[in-house]
């Protein structure tokens, strides 16, 4: 049996066409426009603009955009070949699978679990933090947080004992409440810890209603979804529009002065923290608020159109968010001074700067925070539905239990998919921390991107012949310059990050070599 047996075009064209048992195809242009838009803006936009721009970029964060941007499109554009070309769910699993066999197709499939399941993971985890947030902190820590996770806190007379042991700790005092990180804890003599009220986290409660709202409105119908992501979709860019347009009276050129962090800035002594440096160093932490375009590739089997309307979703949807971004990163550093974020502003930056700033507009910081959690609502939806769609087509393919890929009689949605998905997703939200999971997200991403890259290249020299409803302009260049792009924003990522990565691989390996090569329908000859 060989490691590169592959699945033939035309068995999986066949499978794509045969809409009597599969999935429905009710999407149209505009609804994958809008998965796209569902699935990009979310805590990369309200979230990393800032972190950017005060940690590497200063204004020039727009151009960091357009950077990542640029990076995004090579990958875009070979995403748009093969999602016109081969319109079956599960992406570039599915794609990998004709092109470099089924060793690959599953690697890239274990890698997509990292980007979408851990993706809405680590959304859901963010999304409770600001509905807490909107709810003035009234959520119980102990129901909102992971058991690997505590808060210290001190109030009232503990803290004048607590700062005249410790000075340092003056600063961490807010509103009369002293917080302490746990190192600071840690490092406290042992006859003061009793004086700081220790809570530690249970279960994230939020986190897990959203998931569960979401898998029950996914397993209700992709259209319907489709609609309640649009309507989400329309919320969050008025929310945007309107600080842009809004904020751009409160520019204040001198903020834009100079554009890119001057060399010998303090703080900025790396390569990647100043200049066009920096520029590049921005556009590695913004990359985030790209992923997601690639998530309307894994709806091509529920596309009516899909020859012509998955180029449409992808590309505009990648176009639409970058001229967003631009413009908000260009309002955004102009009402405030990019140094701000390093300060006062870093925590919920967009909301500072318009509470300090826009003072005729504070409801708008509020909007804001609204806006956010429709935002990362949509997205935990589109990533849900991404994997979901992965599943049933490697279960299709007999990589993992026939399970994953059972319709549900009446709403003709992966239901089971959905449920197991949950479950796992679910555990993760609700008591893993959220930071763990945010970079392993970008890790699965890129993998994908690369490979993606590689495949369209690779089935142009071996199918020439296939109809291709979109093609990628100047290949190889463009595939090319996709995979050094992403290859390079790999080995950028931290080292934890990579490692994570690679144990959840070898995990992978061994599902493969244990179960699913002779579960393959491949080998059964199904
Ligand atoms: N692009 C998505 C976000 O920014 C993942 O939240």
């Amino acid at each position: 049996m060989s490691l590169t047996r592959k699945k033939s075009l035309s068995v999986l064209l066949a499978q794509a066409s045969d809409s009597e048992k599969g999935l429905k195809r009710t999407l149209g242009a505009g609804n994958l426009i809008a998965l796209g838009i569902g699935a990009i803006i979310g805590a990369g936009l309200f979230v990393r603009t800032a972190a950017a721009s005060a940690e590497a970029a200063g204004p020039a964060v727009t151009i960091s955009f357009i950077v990542a941007a640029i990076g995004c499109a090579f990958a875009g554009l070979c995403y748009a070949e093969f999602a016109s070309m081969i319109p079956i769910a599960g992406s570039a699993y599915a794609y990998s699978y004709v092109t470099m066999g089924e060793l690959v197709a599953w690697i890239i499939g274990w890698a997509l679990i990292m980007e979408y399941a851990l993706g809405a993971a680590t959304v859901s985890i963010a999304w409770s933090e600001y509905l807490n947030n909107l709810l003035g902190g009234r959520i119980p820590y102990e129901w909102c947080h992971s058991p690997f996770e505590a808060a210290y806190k001190a109030s009232g007379d503990a803290i004048n004992q607590l700062v005249s042991a410790v000075p340092d700790l003056a600063k961490s005092v807010k509103e009369g409440v002293l917080v302490l990180t746990t190192e600071q804890f840690e490092a406290l003599p042992a006859n003061l810890t009793s004086l700081v009220v220790v809570s530690h986290g249970m279960v994230n409660a939020p986190a897990l209603i959203i998931l569960l709202l979401l898998t029950l409105l996914l397993i209700r119908g992709t259209q319907e979804s489709a609609i309640v992501n649009m309507i989400i979709v329309i919320i969050k860019v008025s929310i945007v529009l309107l600080f842009i347009v809004l904020g751009w009276q409160y520019i204040n050129p001198a903020n834009h002065e100079p554009y890119m962090i001057p060399a010998g800035t303090p703080g900025h002594e790396g390569v990647f923290k100043h200049g066009w440096g920096g520029v590049l160093g921005g556009a590695a932490i913004v990359f985030f608020a790209f992923i997601g375009f690639d998530a309307v590739s894994t709806a091509a089997q529920e596309a009516k159109n899909p020859k012509r309307d998955m180029p449409i979703g992808i590309l505009g949807s990648l176009v639409v968010c970058t001229i967003l971004y631009i413009l908000f990163g260009h309002v955004l550093t102009g009402v405030a001074n990019y140094t701000e974020f390093k300060t006062a502003g870093k925590e919920a930056s967009v909301a500072y700067a318009i509470s300090t700033y826009m003072l005729k507009y504070k409801w708008l910081a509020t909007a804001v925070t609204f806006a956010i959690l429709a935002g990362f609502s949509s997205v935990i939806l589109v990533m849900l539905m991404g994997q979901s769609r992965i599943f049933y087509t490697m279960s299709n393919d007999g990589l993992i239990p026939k399970a994953f890929g059972e319709l549900h009689p009446k709403y003709q949605t992966p239901y089971k998919a959905n449920w197991i998905l949950f479950v796992f997703v679910g555990l993760f939200a609700a008591f893993v921390p959220g930071s763990v999971a945010g970079d392993l997200t970008s890790f699965g991403t890129l993998f994908a991107f690369v490979l993606v890259s590689a495949g369209v290249w690779i089935l142009r020299v071996k199918s020439p012949e296939i109809a291709r409803p979109f093609k990628t302009p100047l290949v190889p260049i463009v595939p090319i310059l996709g995979m050094v792009v992403c290859t390079g924003m790999i080995v950028a990522l931290d080292k934890q990050t990579l490692t994570v990565a690679l144990v959840w691989m070898l995990i992978g390996l061994l599902v493969y070599f244990g179960y699913s090569r002779k579960a393959s329908k491949l080998n059964t000859g199904e």
